[in-house]
């Protein structure tokens, strides 16, 4: 049987080429989605594919290249992110930065999903990256753009498993926890292979019936 095909946005550095990296290790078929390949460390084993969640016609381009490459996608890692407004609170909250934030953080994914829906078969997984900053449960006032952007993510999260559920395709919402990368900064109490554990969970993990939810650990947390 052939290798299960993963693409993983924002492979580049930090978590999602940590991801990368392990399904690498796991004998996975893996698309590193990256926006400037020509900046990238080598990744042993992944294929490079260039990709701005941010871009539709770099969106539709990778799509046709995994056609045409792979014919089919059985995992989809939405992780790519951006921070940008960590010192701000939300009356300060700027729009330019609440829009680039919500075009990289949740409407990429949107659109991402969408272009590649066709691609994916019955059993495949798409799990989106969120963050504890975007659960409505535990109000805050840090990065206003990073965390409405993370609850709209949440939203169509269980927004696309509805969509998905009648064709056998699991949709997730994942946070990492607070993970030592570019963003989470040497301070972070979570080395990068805890974090990317919580994402690979639902991934290699994950029972099959499992979608709609948002997890940390492998434990359900609320919205
Ligand atoms: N680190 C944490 O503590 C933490 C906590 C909760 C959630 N998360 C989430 O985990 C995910 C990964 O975070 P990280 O800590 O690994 O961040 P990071 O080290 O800053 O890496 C971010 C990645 O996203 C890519 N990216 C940004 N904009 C993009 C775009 N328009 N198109 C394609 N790729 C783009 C970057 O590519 P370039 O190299 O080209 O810039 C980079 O590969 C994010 O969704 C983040 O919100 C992180």
């Amino acid at each position: 049987m052939a290798a299960p095909t993963v693409l993983i946005t924002g492979a580049s550095r930090g978590l999602g080429r940590e991801v990368a990296r392990r399904l690498v290790e796991e004998g996975f078929t893996v698309l590193a989605g990256v926006r400037d390949p020509g900046t990238m460390k080598p990744l042993p084993g992944a294929e490079v594919l260039p990709l701005d969640v941010c871009d539709p016609a770099s969106i539709a381009a990778a799509g046709a290249s995994i056609r045409a490459r792979h014919g089919r996608l059985n995992m989809l890692v939405n992780n790519a992110g951006i921070l940008l407004d960590s010192s701000e609170d939300a009356l300060a909250l700027d729009p330019v930065v609440l829009r680039r934030t919500l075009e990289t953080n949740a409407l990429g994914p949107l659109a991402l999903t969408q272009a590649l829906a066709p691609l994916l078969v019955k059993g495949s997984r798409v799990v989106n990256v969120s963050s504890g900053g975007g659960q409505l449960s535990a109000p805050s006032n840090w990065a206003p753009a990073y965390c409405i952007s993370k609850t709209a993510l949440n939203a169509i999260t269980v927004q696309l498993a509805a969509a998905l559920k009648p064709r056998g395709i699991a949709v997730n919402a994942v946070c990492p926890g607070w993970v030592r990368t570019d963003m989470g900064g040497p301070g972070a109490p979570r080395s990068l292979q805890q974090g990317a554990d919580s994402i690979l969970w639902l991934v290699l993990k994950a029972g099959p019936d499992i979608s709609g939810g948002f997890w940390r650990d492998g434990r359900r947390i609320d919205w």
